[in-house]
């Protein structure tokens, strides 16, 4: 059997949007959540779909920590930004953090695919993934390819869709 093609993924957003819960998931679908502390730095993860192999680095969305996201935009092959669609605070935030996520010159080098999720969509004041993507300006983005589903990460729901337009996209 041919060996699976191998992704280097990269899953950034603000501190509290659910990377690491959507992560675990992801890994461990049939698991019961655990509960999940805010990453330090930034955890590496494995998990294997029905085509591909994924090695994501989770980082931490804290503030002191953002930084470090931009070290690993050269070797990644896919991003998946996850948006906290109830923090209507922050969405701005995370605008800004996106803006400057597309401008560096190593994202701007080459054609990587990115996953928006607009998580927590459980939550009763959530915004749709359409209103998410109007308020980050996603209409504008023309030089990545890129995709936006609502998800919750705790039951999981959403995360397979994107996860398998991310897969065609690395194909
Ligand atoms: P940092 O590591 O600090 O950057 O945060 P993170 O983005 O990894 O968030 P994390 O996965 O730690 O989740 C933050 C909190 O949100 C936790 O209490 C999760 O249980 C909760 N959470 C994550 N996803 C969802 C969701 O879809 N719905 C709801 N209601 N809560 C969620
Ligand atoms: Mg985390």
């Amino acid at each position: 059997k041919a060996k699976k093609k191998e992704a280097n993924i990269l899953c950034v957003g603000l501190d509290n949007s659910g990377k690491t819960t959507i992560i675990n998931k992801l890994k461990a679908p049939d698991a019961t959540q655990q509960d999940v502390v805010p990453t330090v730095g930034f955890n590496v993860e494995k998990f294997v779909t029905s085509s591909l192999v994924f090695t994501v680095i989770d980082m931490s969305g804290q503030g002191r920590y953002r930084n470090l996201w931009a070290h690993y935009y050269k070797e990644t092959h896919g991003i998946i930004f996850v948006i906290d669609s109830a923090d209507k605070i922050r969405m701005l935030v995370a605008k800004d953090e996106l803006d400057q996520l597309l401008d560096n010159q190593n994202v701007k080098a080459k054609r990587i695919p990115i996953l928006f999720y607009a998580n927590k969509m459980d939550l009763r004041d959530s915004l749709s993934a359409v209103q998410c993507s109007q308020i980050l300006g996603l209409d504008n983005l023309k030089e990545k390819p890129w995709n936006i589903s609502a998800s919750n990460a705790m039951t999981g729901e959403g995360l397979n869709e994107g996860i398998q337009w991310l897969s065609d996209q690395l194909q």
